[in-house]
């Protein structure tokens, strides 16, 4: 049976091509740490990771690269972003939409720093309430503002702009979780308005598994703490972290294999375009909602197809648990879906499928074909008349 994989939310598969190149001969002919050496290959290695950092760079729109850190997945960086800047008795605004890579770290240091935090609802597509943001934020200005670019859930896409001006005017600093957006659909820091940058390397962007990447507005260093600290390979008599970007906030040795395969998939994502990927992955999109919406039984959540909406489409299928349903379609026909809470359980709560153990979510990737979409619509059809 072919496999016919639409979890590209939790991570994309396959990856271009260049990208397994890349990393088999990073580790077979260089091998070398980066920015611990005066060798060649040591050299080489430095060289590898500045060229993943330029890479990221150009493609988020920024002009310097040390403003793009690395790190080992999303939620590592949105850590940093959002331990980095709270201080004790802070407020902070979020949503009901964040996964827990947000959820989490907040609650962490909620109790720890006597946090005051706002969760702002969404509407029944997932869309933020952006009234009762605007009111939590001058009610009581926030020192932080932590929102979601696209759902891994509902698939909505916030408006980002017009979220971090209502921040901006309260004097809040903006948190971005584009973990599903990044290399999905175009994304640029500056158009976006926000000041750090939270993403996944190994999801739109194309890359390995344990890589992710935050972007830093320039001048918001200075509200950045760091909060991994350890050796960077230079200034190696200093007791403290060094000021420089990007190694104020990279201790640690880099995962310079899989930073070759990063750089080689945002060499494939600028030849082939994210925008062209946005469109070919819209239109698999709306197939695949029309497809679902028609079949007796199958209901599905988020926007209908269009601009405010990336490619993870869930949906609960009457008469099945959304765990079941997901390994019955994986047993019946190679479908390989994600169900359960995703990772959102505000979001659940909101939609009301938290009691019902959440949804099964197909998400579709740079590399599905519209024919998969058919034989994966198919195969719900065929287990949702079984029920
Ligand atoms: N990894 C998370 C998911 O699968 C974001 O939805």
């Amino acid at each position: 049976m072919k496999r016919i994989y639409l979890d590209n939310a939790a991570t994309t598969w396959p990856k271009p091509e260049p990208v397994y190149a890349a990393m088999e001969r990073y580790q077979r002919d260089v091998g070398a740490s980066a920015g611990r050496g005066a060798y060649r290959d040591a050299h080489t290695a430095h060289r590898e990771v500045d060229g993943a950092r330029l890479l990221c760079a150009q493609l988020l729109g920024m002009s310097d690269p040390s403003q793009v850190i690395f790190g080992c997945n999303a939620t590592d960086m949105l850590n940093l972003a959002i331990a980095g800047v709270l201080r004790p008795g802070d407020r902070v605004v979020t949503t009901v939409v964040e996964h827990n890579s947000i959820l989490r770290p907040i609650a962490a240091l909620a109790q720890r720093l006597t946090l005051d935090v706002v969760h702002v609802r969404c509407d029944s597509l997932g869309f933020v309430d952006l009234d009762e943001l605007r009111r939590a934020c001058t009610e009581k200005p926030p020192r932080l503002v932590a929102i979601n670019h696209g759902s891994n859930v509902t698939g909505a896409v916030q408006p980002v702009r017009e979220m971090a001006d209502i921040a901006h005017d309260a004097g809040a600093v903006v948190v971005l979780d584009a973990a599903q957006s990044l290399g999905h659909i175009p994304v640029n820091l500056a158009q976006l308005g926000v000041d750090l940058l939270g993403a996944s390397g190994h999801k739109g962007l194309l890359g390995p598994a344990g890589t992710g990447l935050l972007a830093i507005r320039p001048g918001m260093e200075q509200q950045l703490q760091p909060v991994k600290v350890g050796g960077t390979g230079g200034d190696s008599d200093a007791v403290i972290a060094p000021e420089l970007l990007p190694s104020r906030y990279e201790a640690g040795s880099h995962n310079v294999p899989a930073l070759a395969g990063v750089s080689a998939a945002v060499r494939y994502l600028a030849e082939r375009d994210v925008a062209s990927i946005a469109q070919h992955e819209a239109a698999l999109t709306t197939q695949l909602i029309e497809g679902l919406s028609e079949i007796a039984g199958v209901t599905v959540y988020g926007p209908p197809p269009g601009p405010q909406r990336l490619g993870v489409v869930s949906f609960a299928v009457a008469g099945y648990d959304p765990q079941e349903f997901a390994t019955a379609l994986d047993a019946a026909r190679g479908v390989q879906a994600r169900a359960g809470l995703h990772c959102a359980p505000l979001l659940h709560r909101a939609l009301g499928t938290h009691a019902g153990g959440g949804l099964s979510r197909l998400s579709i990737g740079w590399a599905n074909t519209a024919e998969e979409i058919a034989a994966a619509i198919a195969a719900v059809a065929e287990l949702a008349s079984a029920a």
